[in-house]
């Protein structure tokens, strides 16, 4: 598949060839600290696992639901896809970018092509995007793209030992 985001931007599924990237990408704490399931240090059986995660669920939807971000070049620079997806009604979209490209606009104009695709074609009214309450730049993304915020999930992650807030953005039409 090769999701065309715009003239710097595609998308395309996980590759073996991504391993060494991956590893160092998801090396940044700061990843780590923002997001819910990504593990941490990431090893590269994680990105086993995970690759192993995109083809099974390729295999049940019959194409691929989660995505490679990459240049115009081919380099890997991070992820964006879909879970719980029920084809006619909705899905949950989750995403990350490499630190060095952060602030340029990308995951905004990924999650817009992301969800044209997806509203598209798996016909779906609703995306739905948890987020640790204090992920600004991630709310910000997702507002930029007619998220609402639904609600205010106190102390609804445990990561660590502590607790956090959450905030649940929704995408309906
Ligand atoms: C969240 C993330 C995907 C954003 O990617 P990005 O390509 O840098 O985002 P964009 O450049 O498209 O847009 C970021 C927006 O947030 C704003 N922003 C950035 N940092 C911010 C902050 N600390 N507070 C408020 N807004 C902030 C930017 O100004 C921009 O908004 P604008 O276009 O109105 O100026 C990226 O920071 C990331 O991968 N973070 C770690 C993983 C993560 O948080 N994933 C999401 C988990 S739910």
């Amino acid at each position: 598949m090769h999701l065309l985001v715009n003239d710097q931007i595609h998308l395309t599924e996980f590759r073996p060839s991504d391993k060494a990237a991956c590893v160092q990408h998801l090396g940044d704490r700061e990843i780590y600290d923002r997001t819910i399931r990504i593990p941490y240090p990431y090893t590269e059986a994680d990105f086993d696992n995970w690759l192993e995660i995109t083809i099974k669920a390729t295999e049940q939807h019959g194409e691929p639901i989660h995505f490679a971000i990459r240049t115009n070049d081919d380099l890997f620079i991070g992820g964006c896809g879909f879970d719980g997806l029920t084809k006619g009604h909705r899905a949950e979209i989750g995403y990350w970018l490499a630190k060095p490209h952060w602030g340029q606009g990308i995951m905004s104009t990924v999650v817009s092509r992301a969800c044209e695709h997806a509203l598209a074609s798996w016909k779906l009214v609703r995306i739905t995007a948890h987020i640790f309450e204090s992920n600004s730049a991630s709310a910000r993304v997702l507002e930029k793209n007619g998220f609402v915020c639904e609600g205010h999930l106190r102390k609804h992650y445990l990561k660590d030992g502590r607790f956090f807030n959450g905030n649940l953005y929704a995408l309906v039409r």
